[in-house]
């Protein structure tokens, strides 16, 4: 998978579905990017792919006054090199300034793939992933580059992650480490980005890239609600189902900034690390910093060519945990059940009710420590509440374990109350400074968790309860953002330290937690959806979805979601009407219906629901456990309706002998007009089964592909009044279970 052309010192990345050239360029010695796309031939030159004109205007490297960096394709460039772009690496030398010139000096191949701590990363066997390592020095220090490529042998991905180690005798000052630079020529592409907000998170966005730059980053010390670390460009012609896509995604936690910068040569720069935003590291002698992994994907067709090309790399060479393929149970979760209002006996009773549903698993989410009664206190004092559990909660425990379920806890470990003795013995322990602003949000402080003996504090405390309770599942929780960055801990040039030590610090009480506890499933969550990332995906195999459990809503935020992540990542339950956060009343099996496409449970109170109710909760569970392995396992497609007000989509197996269909319709339309859902990823020469509610027929993939399920209501052979007709209304729903013949 990669071919090195010694003579030419020239790098081809190549699989059946891509290629990534790169060479060494002549004189200067830095790398230039040939080609980036569709899997083309290995030739003996590839000088034909060079790119070279003398333009007036340009400023000349110095060796041979006949080239200008201002308009090569390059592999990390840096600024004083005659490229005015933005650089990919920034450091500030003793003098002041920030010159760089980082010259070829070698190359290292090897096959299996690791994670390097203290980041996330993606890995792979030997025969699965091959690593291309390649070594720069700066000529002006004794810096030395390391960018380590990976291809994926059945994957359309090549990621890439950038270290700088200082072999020299003083320490420098590491501005900026983008942790993957791609320089593309433009083709008018547009540009997709996933917004949004608390409770709407991961919006798609599809813009033209007009010339300068577009970036969409976070300052917040999470990823944030607010932007995901992802972009991809798209031919302007891109549909789900066909045309060119280059997807990327940034396997990071914190502050992040993705960029596309279309200079004046109609060549586009893609970047995508940790946001240089209030970034600063001290690189001290003997040293290395490790950026995160950026992955990069290639798709000839379309959206869903990239959506399942992250899918399955996340699926199978990022989630580590020992639950990634099994199936999950199916949980109900006390938040929207009974918010801060509990004691023990509602707790078991609310336990036992959701066990006569079918629920697999029971959760207990905020509320059940210190003395905690409302979102104003008690966080990092991580012992049971006395008052609500007075039998303590191993003794509650055991009685739910009785019932035959399983039990999860809520935690938020990285906060901090001000009521606590934690916080009492240690005001200097929150991020902030103690003589200026401290911002409080959601009445609570930010850890300075770059702090090392502060994460163990926190372990301590909560493997305590781990080792005296049988737990089940953590959900682990991070409810504010950052936003006056300071660590009494370290000097005044590390202050630019402290949000990538913050999320290093995050990262290990993870990675302590998954080590010491490999049974426990973890759901991440941070107020819903702000580190919905591939970092965090690394250590929890699913992660909350969104604070929004509307079913309306989580169509545009779960579909969003699934442009990068797969359905067995996205938490996504079923909740009480009208919903919580937008008052909307959608019939049960809506909800079930959308909630069906991710990691599927329920969150809300079982106690308040009539007979009729439960009863089609139990067949609903039923129903998941049947599909669960399909869902989970699948290859997900979102259809095309030609309407924002239809939403479908579908998940095949990856045999494609089975496949279920859900369509989604927001508002009635009077007097619809003749509409067919055309399905994908099905055999074509292969009879399925096609089976909803009480129908079925028989139908070839072929056509199932070209022609489609017709979504208006038919009347063949009656003709009823419309007013005695039964009409689907606003956010109905239709499921649809195919299987092979
Ligand atoms: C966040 C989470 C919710 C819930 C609450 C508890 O908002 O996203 O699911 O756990 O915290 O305070």
């Amino acid at each position: 998978m990669i071919i090195v052309h010694e003579q030419d010192l020239l790098f081809h990345l190549k699989n059946t579905q891509v290629s990534y050239v790169f060479r060494v360029m002549e004189e200067t010695g830095i790398l230039e990017n040939l080609y980036y796309g569709s899997t083309i031939s290995d030739y003996e030159n590839f000088d034909w792919l060079l790119e070279r004109e003398i333009r007036p205007g340009n400023n000349l490297v110095p060796e041979k006054l006949l080239t200008s960096l201002e308009h090569i394709k390059q592999e990390m460039p840096v600024y004083g090199t005659t490229d005015f772009r933005y650089p990919a690496l920034e450091v500030t030398y003793p003098d002041g300034d920030s010159i760089s010139h980082f010259r070829y000096q070698g190359y290292k191949i090897f096959k299996g793939k690791e994670a390097v701590k203290p980041l996330p990363a993606t890995f792979g066997e030997a025969d699965q992933v091959q690593v291309l390592e390649v070594f720069l020095k700066d000529d002006y220090s004794d810096l030395h580059l390391t960018l380590r490529y990976a291809i994926y042998k059945e994957l359309p991905v090549i990621t890439r992650q950038t270290f700088l180690q200082n072999k020299g005798q003083q320490d420098y000052l590491l501005k900026h480490l983008a942790s993957l630079n791609i320089d593309l020529p433009n083709e008018q592409y547009d540009w997709l980005h996933l917004d949004g907000a608390w409770a709407r998170e991961n919006h798609l966005s599809r813009e033209k890239i007009h010339r300068g730059v577009q970036q969409v980053s976070s300052t917040r010390g999470a990823s944030s609600h607010v932007h995901n670390p992802f972009l991809a460009i798209c031919q302007p012609q891109t549909t789900e189902s066909q045309g060119k896509v280059y997807g990327f995604s940034l396997i990071y936690s914190g502050n992040f900034q993705a960029q596309i910068e279309l200079d004046n040569y109609d060549y586009l720069r893609i970047q995508l690390g940790i946001n240089p935003f209030q970034f600063q590291w001290q690189l001290r002698s003997g040293e290395t910093f490790v950026s995160p992994e950026a992955v990069a994907v290639f798709s000839l067709h379309g959206f869903s060519g990239m959506t399942q090309a992250f899918h399955s790399l996340f699926r199978r060479h990022l989630i580590r945990s020992s639950w990634k393929d099994v199936p999950r149970p199916v949980l109900l979760n006390s938040w929207e059940a009974a918010y801060f209002d509990f004691d023990e006996k509602k707790i078991l009773d609310i336990a036992g009710a959701s066990k006569e549903l079918g629920v697999e698993l029971f959760v207990l989410d905020d509320g059940w420590f210190g003395s905690r009664n409302s979102d104003k206190g008690s966080l990092g004092n991580w012992t049971e509440n006395c008052e609500k559990l007075p039998r303590g909660l191993a003794n509650l425990v055991r009685d739910i374990k009785a019932m035959g379920l399983q039990f999860g806890l809520w935690f938020e470990p990285e906060m901090v109350s001000d009521d606590t003795p934690l916080y009492q013995a240690h005001p200097d322990w929150i991020i902030g400074h103690p003589k200026k602003n401290i911002s409080q949000g959601r009445n609570q402080y930010v850890l300075d968790f770059g702090n090392p003996k502060i994460v163990d504090v926190i372990y301590d405390q909560m493997d305590k309860i781990l080792k005296e309770v049988p737990i089940d599942y953590l959900k682990l929780d991070m409810n504010r953002y950052i936003s006056e960055a300071y660590s009494s801990e370290l000097s005044p040039v590390q202050q630019g330290e402290v949000a990538h030590r913050y999320i290093l610090g995050v990262y290990a009480l993870y990675d302590r937690l998954a080590n010491a506890y490999p049974h426990i499933l973890i759901e991440s969550c941070a107020g819903g959806g702000a580190r919905f990332d591939a970092g965090m995906l690394y250590y929890s195999p699913q992660i909350w979805t969104s604070d929004d459990t509307d079913a309306v809503e989580r169509l545009v935020i779960q579909a969003g979601t699934s442009m990068v992540y797969p359905l067995s990542s996205m938490g996504s339950h079923v909740s009480a009407v009208p919903n919580h956060q937008v008052a909307r009343t959608t019939s049960l099996d809506m909800r079930k219906n959308v909630a069906f496409f991710g990691v599927f449970g329920y969150e809300l109170n079982p106690l308040a629901l009539t007979q009729e109710e439960k009863e089609q909760i139990r067949q609903q569970i039923k129903e998941y456990k049947a599909y669960q392995e399909l869902i989970m396992q699948g290859d997900f497609y979102r259809l095309a309706t030609g309407d924002t007000n239809r939403i479908a989509w579908m998940v095949v197996s990856p045999d494609q002998s089975e496949a279920l269909v859900g369509y989604y319709q927001i508002l009635a339309q009077p007097n619809p007009t003749y509409q067919r859902l055309r399905l994908r990823g099905l055999k074509e020469d292969d009879c399925y089964q096609v089976i909803e509610a009480n129908t079925e027929s028989q139908r070839y993939g072929r056509d199932l592909e070209s022609i489609g399920l017709l979504l208006s209501q038919n009347y063949l052979g009656h003709e009823p009044e419309y007013w005695s007709r039964e009409m689907l209304g606003d956010f109905s729903s239709r499921l649809v279970y195919l299987k092979r013949v």
